[in-house]
């Protein structure tokens, strides 16, 4: 692998060595060291996860790719032997057969086509932009409520409540009922890997709360996506009130830990990279946005949010990067891993924000693609440059080493990112 002339770098070991431990403390810390040793000498290999199940993973770029377009790998978990979406009802009215865990990812084609391309409709670039002056003062106010202090633990008092209104806001939550979500979704992030009861009570209240609130705006549609959604039609075809709650959901669910991530793991790289975070915070002061557009890109190929894409499970024997995987067989891919494989980008372990050869695979590839990329975009280019903007001196206030990472499987982040500067207005 190139040997990197900047940044902190991992080049695998000459010999195989020891299989690093996986999914340890200090691998939750930094995986990348494992994960070059799995490019270089297991690519795809079977492993036991934490849980016990036995899963492969995925870790090279091109192998990665392939395995995500690849129709053979599902994403219906009945073909690891699971019961098909469990049978838990929703108890919505004019529920079909469906219920909140029939979601996107969740589904394979022609059902997967038919739902996207209806969210499709209501969940445009464009609905998207128009919200960028809301995001805007989203992100003003909760830097308001910290920038005199001088102090502030980035993820509990910016990047976690910032998603969490913004997705209630787009949806049409209103907002006295926000800081309900709040709690729920700051229940689910905390318990994500742990105790399933909290998890579950607060799953179940988010469930009512979206199916009564989908049943009042069929009444009274907005100019929301939820009644977007509702309205949404393809060829005659509408959701059903079940299926515009599992997507309210899965738009809650994809669209909140992820960007709390992107936040908190995107400004931890600039505060530990200083030379870039200067070139950055210089462009955004000349009023040039481009070095943040494609910097944004490169934070997420450099310790994006999604560690592993979510489960696939072979539908047929088939071969990947040379190994054969039996029906029934979980997949991981690991994204993190493939967006530092050296075959594909020169000094992977370095962060250039300015890279424009990129293609990394933090949103995924394929046909489950990130349906919400461009609100990401939208969050994390508006989170950073205004924190850079209105809180110039921000630095860590704390060792690198002494942060706490979440060791979930599939996210990636920072558990508090503690940080001071000059009191601001
Ligand atoms: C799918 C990443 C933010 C909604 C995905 C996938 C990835 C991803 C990797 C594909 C998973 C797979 O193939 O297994 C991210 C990252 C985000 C982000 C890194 C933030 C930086 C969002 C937001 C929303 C969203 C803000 C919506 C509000 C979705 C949905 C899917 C998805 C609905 C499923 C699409 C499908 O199956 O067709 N995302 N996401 N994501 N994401 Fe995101």
């Amino acid at each position: 692998p190139a040997a990197c002339p900047a940044g902190p770098h991992h080049p695998a070991p000459e010999a195989p060595g020891p299989v690093p431990e996986l999914f340890s403390w200090e691998f939750a810390t930094d995986p990348y060291p494992a994960y070059a040793w799995l490019r270089e000498h297991a690519p795809v290999r079977r492993t036991r996860l934490p849980s016990g199940v036995e899963a492969w993973l995925v870790t090279r770029y091109g192998d990665a790719k392939q395995a995500l377009a690849d129709p053979r790998l599902s994403k219906n978990p009945a073909h690891h032997g699971q019961p098909a979406h469990a049978k838990s009802k929703t108890g919505i009215p004019g529920e079909r057969s469906a219920n909140l865990m029939t979601h996107l990812l969740n589904i394979d084609p022609p059902d997967h086509t038919r739902l996207r391309r209806l969210v499709s409709k209501a969940f445009t670039p464009r609905r998207v932009a128009e919200f960028a002056p809301r995001v805007q003062e989203l992100t003003d106010r909760l830097i308001d409520q910290f920038a005199e202090k001088g102090q502030a633990d980035l993820i509990h008092d910016f990047a976690f409540p910032l998603p969490i209104y913004a997705i209630c806001d787009l949806l049409g939550v209103p907002r006295e009922d926000q800081d309900d979500f709040r709690d729920w979704a700051g229940m689910m992030i905390r318990h994500g890997g742990g105790p399933r009861g909290g998890v579950a009570r607060s799953v179940k209240k988010m469930r009512g709360y979206l199916a009564e609130l989908i049943h009042r705006k069929r009444l009274e549609p907005g100019d929301d996506l939820i009644s977007g959604l509702i309205r949404a039609s393809d060829h005659g075809e509408h959701l059903t009130e079940n299926e515009a709650a599992a997507m309210a959901f899965i738009l809650l669910f994809a669209g909140f830990e992820t960007t709390v991530n992107l936040i908190g793991n995107g400004t931890y790289a600039l505060l530990t990279h200083p030379d870039q975070r200067e070139r950055l915070q210089d462009s955004l002061r000349d009023g040039d946005t481009g070095l943040l557009e494609t910097g944004l890109e490169e934070l997420l190929r450099f310790d994006g949010p999604v560690e592993l894409a979510t489960w696939r499970y072979a539908t047929e024997p088939l071969t990947v990067g040379g190994e054969d995987i039996a029906t029934g067989d979980p997949v991981l891919v690991v994204l993190a891993a493939a967006d530092r494989d050296p075959e594909r980008f020169r000094y992977p372990d370095t962060l250039d924000l300015s890279r424009r050869d990129n293609q990394h695979l933090g949103y995924g590839h394929g046909i489950h693609y990130c349906l919400g990329a461009p609100l990401a975009r939208l969050e994390g280019q508006t989170a950073l440059a205004t924190l850079l903007r209105r809180l110039p001196d921000l630095r860590l206030a704390a060792e690198p080493g002494d942060l706490r990472w979440r060791g979930g499987l599939i996210m990636r982040g920072l558990r508090t990112l503690p940080v001071e500067f000059a009191p601001a207005q």
